[in-house]
């Protein structure tokens, strides 16, 4: 397959590419680099461009006549998202809209999309299915279910297939430590404690402990970056084959409050991590663990490297490896 990867140099995105190349499939990205770093796919075409822009795509595709689309370019940051909501609808919705209309206008009618599960806000139920009500309670997942409501309306106008791919907490590090996380600022769980691992932060904090959980820290569901990729390549291949499309959670079914990542956290690195606890952080649901049964089912999909020792473990050894990430920007 011929793909275009938007937000390709990022997390997420720069674990897809590895995958798919490493399958034998052809990937062009197309990445702003505000947040992705051109180290990060050292081996496949990229265009340094905006989704909104036809012709960054249209560049893109000169490279690489590609016929499907994985778009993982966006903002992703829940409590950036409640400081400037117009920035999230900005870049999450209209730049995403603007993009289907130029894969359109090269005739190209697939694509896979990087959702969330803050589609579902506070829960009513865990673990949560794809029929859980959708509420979100934070602009970043409310700009994510409105480009999925987009793209189901597409499907009946227009034969675009997609599939909207829910992601619970992505962590770890591919490719045996070798493709990890490099963020700036760094506002994720797992990062902030190996920094502290590393010497580099005196303390980690955690952000509230007095939420409806058995400890009063935050419940969440950790499903390794490698094993998201890898759905990646299942969906493209489903929807190659004539898959309809549709939305599909990708998460590990097992929930870590943030002090049992904070202990296993401690046990992977041999560091104390001296821990604060400080106030809330406005956005954050208390729990989310994931049913993944549907893609399961329909696609075979399972995290096989599931385990949050082996992700810790996993990310441990690229903070190790590159303590200061890719480096300098871009
Ligand atoms: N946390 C801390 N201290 C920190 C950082 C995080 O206690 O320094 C807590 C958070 O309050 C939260 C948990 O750790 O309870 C996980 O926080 P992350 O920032 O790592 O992840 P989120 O759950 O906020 O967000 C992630 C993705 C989103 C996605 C969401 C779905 O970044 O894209 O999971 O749950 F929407």
């Amino acid at each position: 397959m011929k793909i275009l990867i938007t937000g390709g140099a990022g997390y997420v995105g720069s674990n897809v590419v590895r995958l798919l190349t490493e399958s034998g499939h052809q990937v062009v990205v197309l990445d702003d680099l505000r947040q992705g770093h051109r180290d990060a796919v050292p081996c496949v075409p990229l265009v340094q461009g905006d989704v909104a822009d036809p012709e960054a795509v249209q560049r893109a595709h000169e490279l690489l006549p590609f016929k499907a689309a994985v778009h993982l370019a966006g903002d992703c940051l829940v409590g950036e998202s409640m400081r400037h909501p117009e920035r999230y609808y900005h870049n999450n919705l209209v730049s995403s809209m603007k993009l289907v209309q130029h894969l359109r206008d090269l005739d190209v009618h697939r694509l896979v999309f990087s959702s969330s599960a803050a589609t579902y806000g506070e829960p009513q139920s865990v673990p949560i299915s794809e029929e859980h009500p959708t509420r979100p309670s934070n602009p970043y997942g409310e700009t994510k279910l409105a480009f999925e409501r987009l793209l189901h309306w597409q499907h009946g106008a227009h034969d675009f297939r997609s599939v909207s791919l829910r992601y619970f907490n992505a962590a770890g590090a591919g490719f045996g430590g070798e493709v990890g996380e490099d963020h700036d600022p760094e506002t994720h769980l797992i990062p902030r404690l190996l920094a502290v691992a590393l010497g580099k932060e005196p303390t980690f904090e955690i952000l509230g402990d007095d939420y409806p959980t058995p400890d009063g820290t935050c419940v969440r569901d950790f499903v390794h970056v490698e094993d998201l990729a890898r759905a990646h390549l299942l969906v493209l291949q489903a929807l190659e084959g004539g898959s309809q499309g549709g939305v599909f959670n990708l998460g590990s079914e097992t929930g870590y409050s943030v002090r049992q990542v904070v202990q296993q956290a401690r046990e992977v690195t041999g560091s104390d991590i001296p821990v604060d606890v400080g106030p809330r952080r406005a956005g954050d649901p208390p729990s989310l663990v994931a049913s993944s049964r549907r893609i399961r089912e329909e696609l075979g999909w399972k995290p096989v490297l599931g385990q949050l020792r082996d992700i810790l473990t996993s990310a441990w050894e690229w903070h190790q490896r590159r303590p200061d990430g890719y480096g300098a920007r871009g």
